[in-house]
């Protein structure tokens, strides 16, 4: 099962990944890299992975990490220390990182902090991670992967090529705030590769899918932030859409049986680019709060919004997904009125598929359908009969919109915090 982001990222992925891992032997992530900020939250403790699948909190559980990925060693080793100062090991194999993924590298989050400022007004509001220079040298086919760290005298000579490169274009940026050190670079790099486990993990999936063993991919980020997908150019650089989990992985579609769309009860987005249902206003600001609405990742305030069933359809249609989990639901709780935009006007026309340009799509009107608030308080409820009318009418109107049934409701961080349609 491919568990995918329909907004622009920060849907509640990790919970809902977390939550399923309890029934699966793998989960893997296929794309993006610590751009990444999935929250889980068990018993009251926060635990933020970036670039580690989330199902890693679940002690049989082995994580991969795909060749479709972006690894940052430094920020990864970070990841490693924190899961065990809270008392998760990775030991035993639990952790395997595919020899094909591509590494960040320091000089990438420089070039992508000197690209944004060079872009002034134009700028992407990247999360600063060097996630799209790590990408252009990938498909520039002079990235360094994790494979190269096998060969010192070949990875010397790759790094000493990159670098005499990166350096004239950080200056062509007017960027001179850099120095390199490419043996000191070397050196953790080597550290690195001793304590990953680096393998095939086209092979390993495979083997897994035939001994029987239930395979849970997670995707980072959201269908609105796919670099064909989304809002480009305001997009990541990777396809965080499902087919960048057959690439990403090495696995064939038909061994995927179903995709599941994790939704926010409304919308946010972080970074730049044009957010129709935007609520820049005091409602807005009143959602931010209540829903923590501030980027695990950078801490950014996450910009917020209604709901908006025409970027659900168009996820809807480009992952294929079967069934969505509905996330903060709580959220709302407390307001006396609850909208859904429901198609875009632009001048006279109406439309509800999602204009491929930018200029356009911050230019629509959103069409609402306003709904009652249910003002009741639904953190505790455990089973959908026990929601509120009105409750249940939204999220079946979302349904409806969609044309997809909704299997999981979440109504708060913690794990205990869900309603499953089947209990
Ligand atoms: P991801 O990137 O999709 O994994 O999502 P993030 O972890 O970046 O952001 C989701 C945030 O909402 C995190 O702080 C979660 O702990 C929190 N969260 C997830 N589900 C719920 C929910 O149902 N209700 C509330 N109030 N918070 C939630
Ligand atoms: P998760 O997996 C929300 C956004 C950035 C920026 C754009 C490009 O937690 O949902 P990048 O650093 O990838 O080049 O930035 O994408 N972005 C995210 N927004 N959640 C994420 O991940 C994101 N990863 C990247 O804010 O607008
Ligand atoms: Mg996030």
């Amino acid at each position: 099962m491919i568990v995918v982001g329909t907004q622009w990222g920060d849907e509640g992925k990790g919970k809902i990944v977390d939550l399923l891992s309890e029934k699966a032997n793998i989960v893997a992530r296929y794309q993006g890299g610590p751009n990444a900020g999935h929250t889980v939250v068990i018993d009251g403790k926060k635990i933020v992975l970036h670039q580690i699948p989330s199902g890693i909190l679940h002690p049989n559980v082995v994580c991969v990490m795909g060749n479709g990925m972006v690894i940052e060693s430094a920020a990864l080793l970070e990841e490693i220390k924190l899961l065990e100062n809270n008392g998760i090991s990775i030991s035993g194999g639990r952790l395997l990182i595919s020899h094909r993924a591509h590494l960040i590298m320091p000089y990438h989050k420089l070039l992508d902090k000197a690209r944004e400022q060079a872009s002034g007004s134009k700028k992407i509001g990247t999360t600063g991670r060097g996630i799209g220079p790590a990408y252009v040298d990938k498909y520039d086919r002079c990235g360094i992967r994790v494979v190269d760290l096998l060969d010192r005298n070949s990875l010397q000579e790759k790094l000493s090529n990159r670098l005499k490169k990166v350096r004239r274009e950080l200056l062509s940026l007017d960027f001179d705030d850099f120095s390199f050190d490419a043996k000191d670079i070397m050196e953790k790099l080597l550290k690195f590769c001793a304590v990953i486990q680096m393998t095939d993990i086209s092979v390993c999936l495979h083997e897994a899918v035939s001994n029987g063993k239930e395979i849970l991919i997670e995707g980072a980020q959201g269908t609105m932030l796919d670099v064909d997908f989304g809002t480009y150019p305001f997009v990541t650089s990777s396809n965080s859409t499902v087919g960048g989990a057959c690439t990403g992985l090495g696995i064939g579609p038909t061994q995927i049986s179903s995709v599941l769309g994790v939704v926010k009860a409304y919308t946010t987005r972080v970074g730049e680019g044009p957010f129709p249902t935007e609520l820049d206003n005091a409602l807005g600001d009143e959602l931010r709060e209540a829903g923590g609405e501030y980027g695990a990742t950078t801490g950014r305030p996450r910009r917020c919004g209604w709901f908006d069933a025409v970027i659900a359809k168009h996820a809807v249609r480009v992952n294929g997904i079967d069934t969505l989990a509905v996330t903060k639901l709580d959220v709302l709780d407390q307001l006396a009125e609850v909208k859904i935009c429901t198609a875009y006007k632009i001048g006279d026309t109406t439309i509800d598929t999602m204009p491929a340009d930018c200029s356009t799509l911050s230019k629509v009107e959103p069409i609402y359908e306003a709904h009652p608030g249910w003002m009741t308080s639904t953190k505790n409820v455990k089973t959908f009969t026990q929601l509120p009318q009105k409750a249940l009418d939204y999220f079946h109107r979302i349904s409806d919109l969609t044309e997809i049934p909704i299997d999981i409701v979440s109504v708060g961080k913690d794990r205990n915090q869900t309603i499953f349609m089947t209990k």
